[in-house]
């Protein structure tokens, strides 16, 4: 609740029940959600910014519904304008939003907290949960679920849509052992993430296991996160390298030529880590002054390292109806060798649907 209010010459200082802030006149001005500037139906701002003053005062302020809000009336306004208590807390600078919600895992840490049912899901609370799970943990299993593609598509229509790209929408891929030669192996593919050649990587990608005759083939899931964390524990050097050098991914061939760039563990403004980023095999060509380059590849040998290491890998055999699903954009992925018959049906889902589902969730 806000407690008290005090007009200065610029700002408005709001006093809360547990703390208080200081708001510029000019950013109150500026988010005036009254009918004259503000699209209640879109959610959009009415508001030619540019055109206020910037050195505008408040006329006059005052609290009202015992502390819910505040109205203010400005110089170029006729009627006073309602800021609740919700608004400007939710706005304020003491609120900065944290990733706590975030379990960061070694395989030690985890048991069945990251299975899910197919069933359940379907029910909105169901949903809820598996959401949560995928969110806390970066990837979730779906147990029972029908063996064909329909079943992928049933839960990335729930999150948001199939993500079209150079390997389609909705796809499935078998591997037989009669395809190639006689005895047809697949290698081991070590943890990588998806798309470092892409601008916007994936932030889903969906994998169900629809048919099983073989030897081998785990999944292999890596938090990145948890990784990127020790890094920076224990070498402030090499996770400054990790975080600052733009490192470029390609993809040719199939008629394209895709190129991207950027850190490993992209930070944002508030050097808060958003995204991992690694897949050595599709690593392009790029060079620095020799000193760096020797730190370059001591960096990525030790996350490297790291990440194809039994301690940080969580290894499952995905069953015939098992779906894995996780998130790209921090969880890396591989696939021990098999020799045998799999059969995957998959897709992909933007980074920005995944995060849309988890706000109108209440995740974060
Ligand atoms: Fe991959």
């Amino acid at each position: 609740m806000i407690r008290k209010i005090k007009i200065l010459s610029d700002d408005l200082h709001v006093y809360f029940n547990e703390n208080d802030e200081i708001f510029s006149n000019i950013w109150l001005r500026d988010h005036a959600r009254d009918e004259e500037n503000w699209d209640k139906r879109s959610s959009q701002r009415k508001t030619f910014t540019a055109a206020l003053d910037f050195k505008i005062k408040i006329k006059s302020a005052e609290i009202f519904d015992d502390g819910k809000s505040i109205k203010i009336l400005w110089p170029d306004l006729q009627k006073p304008v309602t800021y609740s208590y919700e608004f400007l807390s939710s706005n304020s600078l003491n609120n900065k939003k944290k990733i706590s919600n975030l379990k960061l895992w070694k395989d030690i840490d985890l048991k069945d907290q990251i299975y899910i049912d197919f069933e359940t899901i379907q029910s909105n609370q169901g949903y809820k949960d598996f959401l949560k799970k995928l969110y806390k943990y970066g990837f979730a299993v779906v147990t029972n679920c029908k063996t064909e593609i329909g079943s992928v598509e049933n839960i990335a229509k729930k999150i948001g849509y199939v993500r079209n790209s150079i390997f389609g929408g909705l796809w499935s891929f078998e591997s037989n052992e009669d395809k190639a030669d006689s005895a047809y192996t697949q290698e081991e593919l070590r943890p990588h993430t998806d798309a470092t050649y892409s601008n916007d990587a994936p932030g889903l990608q969906l994998l169900l296991c629809c048919k099983y005759k073989a030897k081998g083939g785990h999944s292999i899931m890596v938090d990145g996160f948890k990784i990127a964390e020790i890094i920076k524990k224990e070498s402030k050097e090499l996770f400054e390298i990790l975080s600052t050098i733009n490192v470029k991914g390609n993809y040719i061939g199939d008629g394209v030529f895709l190129e991207a760039e950027r850190p490993i563990f992209n930070l944002n403004s508030n050097k808060e880590l958003f995204q991992v980023s690694f897949n050595n095999y599709d690593r392009a060509p790029f060079r620095f002054e020799k000193e760096l380059t020797t730190k370059f590849y001591e960096a990525i040998r030790k996350f490297d390292l790291m990440a194809n290491s039994r301690e940080f890998q969580w290894r499952h055999i995905l069953k015939p109806g098992e779906l894995l699903i996780f998130n790209n954009w921090r969880v890396l992925h591989g696939r021990g060798s098999f020799e045998g018959t799999r059969k995957i049906s998959g897709c992909y889902i933007n980074k920005e649907d995944f995060d849309s589902s988890c706000r109108m969730n209440d995740i974060y």
